[in-house]
């Protein structure tokens, strides 16, 4: 019996990794014939592509699984799909717990979501696990035309102490530079102007290649670097261990690599840093900055920060206060640990208490807003290049867009989406800035 489900509904819960997966599944269900529906109660096909990262990921998700089960029970034709990293950790408990879900997949099998799809009946609950293949070859459904992610590997080798990564996405497999080279060629003929690379550890890209193909990241970004049309490379996210020198030095030698590095140290301290198992210090990871700031001076260097990791002691928490202060991040996304499933953290006997953690995490944001506030302050007076995104969230007479630096600004102008503005900025807050374009650059007059 041929079922007549035609629209479907996605909601993408985590990290850019599952943005760009959820962009594939988007763009594979449209070359099946789906539509979009505009809520989940008009669907088909209810998807989830999920993320496990913390347990707030966990539980939002949770919440809208309930909707998804009510709106089964009200037309049981409908297929509800569990995707990505929570679907991964939960493998087939997913269906003695939630005997409403029809499929279940994880990272890297969003092909096979569309093979279940095209059957004529769904018997019988479906899931699928294991890393099977990379997306490319699906068409994506981007977001925005001239913006694109590239993924140039899946999982990760290392084995941080709180992180539940590894076992949802599996080890580290690079892509094949060919393969990357290619798909950044069709996006660029295809009018995409920036591109993002993600993988969970760009840095060791690469390794896991036979020796005919073996390239470093470094060599991709200059492969990357050289196909025209793209003028903006970023990239997502190093490890502190793993980035060189040649890294480093692409930002200040390739013109199209932004001066932008995401680079997570997750604490100050190294005692709580080898805890972690992250293989570096605090020293060590001092000393990437100051090559970072020797060669390319004006970069902007974000970061990411767990606090209240087990056995973490004030004295610990002081040491990543401080590193926050030497360091001087452009921003820094924080976080209090979470305990994860089957994790080596979740079962360290020294858990810190619920409220040091959120009187820490307070201290922390206020200290990391109050660093970035001071440092956007240098770009008060510089006319940067923004790439358009779009109409500013706030205000939909003005327009937003983003610098190489990665700042999102808010400015007043005529350039339109995809379109590279020159803007004078005005003012700086933490996280944006504000300013009006030079529209005498757009006429090609510069000044005289
Ligand atoms: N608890 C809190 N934060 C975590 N992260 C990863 N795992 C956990 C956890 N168990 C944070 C790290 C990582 C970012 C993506 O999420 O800082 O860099
Ligand atoms: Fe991304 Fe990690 Fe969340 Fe998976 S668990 S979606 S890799 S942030």
């Amino acid at each position: 019996m041929a079922r007549a489900a035609r629209t479907f509904h996605l909601t993408t819960f985590g990290c850019q990794m599952n943005e760009h997966d959820s962009e594939r599944i988007k763009g594979m269900l449209r070359a099946l014939g789906y539509e979009e529906a505009p809520t989940r109660a008009e669907a088909d096909v209810i998807l989830f592509n999920t993320c496990s990262i913390r347990e707030s990921a966990d539980q939002r998700f949770i919440g809208h699984l309930g909707e998804a089960k009510r709106l089964k029970a009200e037309r049981p034709d409908r297929i509800v799909a569990v995707g990505g990293c929570w679907a991964q950790s939960m493998r087939e408990q997913v269906f003695e717990l939630f005997p409403f879900v029809d499929v279940a997949f994880g990272p890297g099998q969003i092909h096979k979501l569309g093979e279940v799809l095209l059957q004529d009946s769904l018997e019988a609950q479906a899931g699928f696990f294991e890393f099977e293949d990379f997306s490319a070859h699906l068409p994506a459904a981007r977001t925005r035309p001239f913006q694109a992610w590239v993924q140039i590997s899946q999982g990760c080798n290392c084995v941080c102490a709180y992180c539940i990564v590894p076992q949802t996405r599996g080890r580290e497999v690079s892509r094949p530079p060919d393969e990357i080279v290619a798909e950044v060629e069709r996006l660029a003929a295809d009018g995409v102007r920036e591109i993002t690379l993600l993988g969970q550890n760009v840095c060791s890209y690469g390794r896991d290649l036979d020796r005919s193909q073996r390239t470093t990241f470094a060599e991709l970004l200059a492969r990357l670097d050289a196909i025209e049309g793209i003028e903006r490379i970023r990239y997502t996210s190093p490890h502190p261990k793993d980035i060189r020198e040649d890294v480093v030095r692409a930002h200040a030698e390739l013109p199209s690599v932004c001066e932008h590095i995401h680079l997570p140290v997750q604490s100050g301290s190294s005692r709580v840093l080898k805890r972690m198992r992250r293989t570096y210090d605090r020293a060590r990871y001092l000393d990437r900055v100051a090559m970072i700031r020797e060669l390319v001076p004006d970069c902007a260097i974000t970061t990411d920060i767990i606090v209240g990791f087990p056995g973490e002691t004030e004295e610990d928490f002081e040491q990543t206060l401080s590193l926050v202060e030497e360091v001087r991040f452009d921003g820094a996304f924080t976080f209090i640990f979470s305990p994860r499933r089957d994790t080596e953290a979740a079962t360290m006997p020294d858990q810190v208490p619920h409220a040091v953690k959120r009187e820490r995490m307070q201290r922390l944001v206020d200290l990391t807003q109050k660093v970035a506030r001071e440092r956007a302050q240098r770009f008060v007076g510089r006319t940067l290049e923004v790439l358009v995104e779009g109409p500013s969230r706030t205000d939909p007479d003005r327009l937003r867009g983003r610098t190489r630096h990665n700042k999102t600004v808010n400015f007043d102008g005529i350039a339109s989406p995809g379109e590279f503005a020159q803007v004078r900025i005005g003012s700086a807050t933490s996280t944006t800035l504000a300013g009006e374009e030079v529209l005498l650059a757009r006429l090609g007059g510069g000044a005289h």
